[in-house]
């Protein structure tokens, strides 16, 4: 392994979603990484408990993909994909379309899962244009969602803290309402009893309120994962589907987490049976080696482009100089091999269960108040310090990267997490029992000391 220099000068990279302040003060370093284990800078093994961000499904440093990665590298580094193309782009897409759900056969490639989002908003308003009905022209997206941080993305996206500072994004969309409801469905072993009546408010308060003629998409996450693993209840996707298509409105899956084995199926889709007209995904596309997303498109949407347009003119006027790098599209061949070739999604399906019960020991742990999961993700929900919201949470991660060896992820006080999909049972157990042992020993917080309400 490479030897970190210890005097490392971190003030001038501004970190993402990160409390820079507080990082700086106490760095955490990853050195290297393989399989299902990150190596810091002085050493120590780290268990990844969260896959990276959600999107090493195969494992770190896997040796297919790195070859591949390393080979194409020497080989070619860079063609364009506007007016020109490469042999190992249209492979990708063949690869991605072979596993994708049936008729969801055109794939659209961009850089990472915010641009796939932005990109599948437009070919929907786009879509509706071409088709004469350019009146549809709103989006309609979810509290609480996440969509990414590009302007499309967070204007259908539900996460106040990552709309606030920025206008008022998007004109024309609105939100439907999250399905969290842990009064009714607290400790749900899968997906949740109540609240499939949360879709029909897609029809009758939404579409009455804005007129459905107006509507050109739905977007949402089959699980809603970084505002901290909330469930689709049973017979809500297929209730926005079923809504969808009395009123001709594109539904979207935002399968940017989902994707690639995390419930043990390629697709959320395949999983829920539930088939939209777009899927967004990234991440686990690539296994994370190189940056890559894409948007699954149905062939009959990317016809009514074709068709729209005269001949030799560009059809959509969208793309990035990266769609397609060679890479990128390298790593993304390599993947979906190792994916199939090794039977991940099976592996993760046929670990879910264990998952599962290893998660539920934590109930009656200190401050779990709940625990969410499907196949190999897992929301386990905290009672916060009052008045110091997510300090229960962050205090944990931090315990659990410094003392116990393990990286789980975190969100308000929600501790959310995605592991590998190799992940094995006494790894399973190692990751619970370390949050478990943290928890014990969380110190309750004197009366005193509770903010005022
Ligand atoms: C559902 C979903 N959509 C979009 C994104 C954005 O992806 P990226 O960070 O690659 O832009 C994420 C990232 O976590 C995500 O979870």
């Amino acid at each position: 392994m490479k030897e970190i220099p210890d005097n490392i000068d971190t003030s001038h990279f501004w970190m993402p979603f990160t409390a820079n302040r507080q990082y700086k003060s106490r760095p955490r370093l990853l050195a290297a990484a393989s399989g299902m284990y990150y190596t810091t800078d002085d050493g120590r093994q780290i268990l990844d408990g969260t896959s990276g961000l959600w999107c090493v499904n195969a494992g770190h440093c896997h040796p297919k993909i790195t070859a591949a990665i390393q080979q194409q590298a020497a080989v070619m580094d860079y063609a364009p994909t506007f007016q020109m193309g490469h042999p190992l782009v249209f492979e990708a897409a063949s690869k991605l379309a072979s596993i994708a759900p049936e008729g969801l056969n055109r794939v659209f490639f961009c850089n990472d899962g915010s641009e796939s989002v932005d990109t599948a908003l437009k070919i929907a308003l786009a879509y509706h244009r071409m088709c004469g009905d350019g009146l549809r022209t709103r989006l309609i997206g979810r509290e609480r969602g996440y969509h990414g941080v590009g302007f499309g993305g967070i204007a259908v996206g539900g996460i106040a803290g990552n709309r606030k500072h920025f206008g008022p994004t998007l004109a024309g969309a609105d939100h439907l309402r999250h399905p969290l409801d842990i009064a009714k469905n607290a400790f749900s072993r899968g997906l949740p009893e109540h609240g499939a009546e949360l879709a029909d408010e897609l029809e009758q308060r939404l579409l009455a309120l804005h007129d459905p003629a107006t509507v050109a998409a739905v977007i949402v996450e089959p699980i809603q994962g970084s505002t901290g693993v909330i469930l689709p209840p049973k017979g809500y996707l297929q209730k926005l589907r079923a809504i969808c298509d009395k009123y001709g409105i594109l539904l979207i899956f935002d399968e940017v987490i989902t994707g690639f084995g995390r419930l043990g199926a390629a697709f959320a889709a395949d999983h829920f049976g539930v088939v939209p007209d777009m899927i967004t995904c990234a991440k686990g596309l690539t296994n994370a080696a190189v940056p890559m997303g894409a948007v699954l498109v149905r062939q009959d949407i990317q016809d009514a482009f074709l068709d729209a347009a005269p001949e030799n003119a560009i059809e959509f006027f969208h793309g990035y100089t990266y769609t397609g790098h060679p890479l990128a599209a390298a790593a993304a061949i390599a993947a979906i091999d190792v994916y199939t070739e090794e039977g991940l999604f099976d592996r993760a399906a046929a670990m879910a269960p264990y998952f599962e019960e290893a998660a539920h020991q934590l109930k009656g742990v200190p401050y779990v108040k709940d625990i969410r999961n499907l196949g190999l993700v897992c929301g386990i929900e905290l009672e916060g310090v009052p008045g110091k919201p997510g300090t229960r949470a962050f205090d944990v991660f931090l315990k659990c990267f410094w003392e116990k060896g393990v990286l789980i992820r975190t969100t308000g006080d929600i501790i959310a997490l995605s592991p590998p999909l190799i992940i094995d049972q006494l790894q399973v157990d190692q990751l619970f029992a370390a949050i478990a042992d943290v928890l014990k020993t969380q110190k309750a917080i004197p009366a005193a000391e509770h903010a005022p309400a």
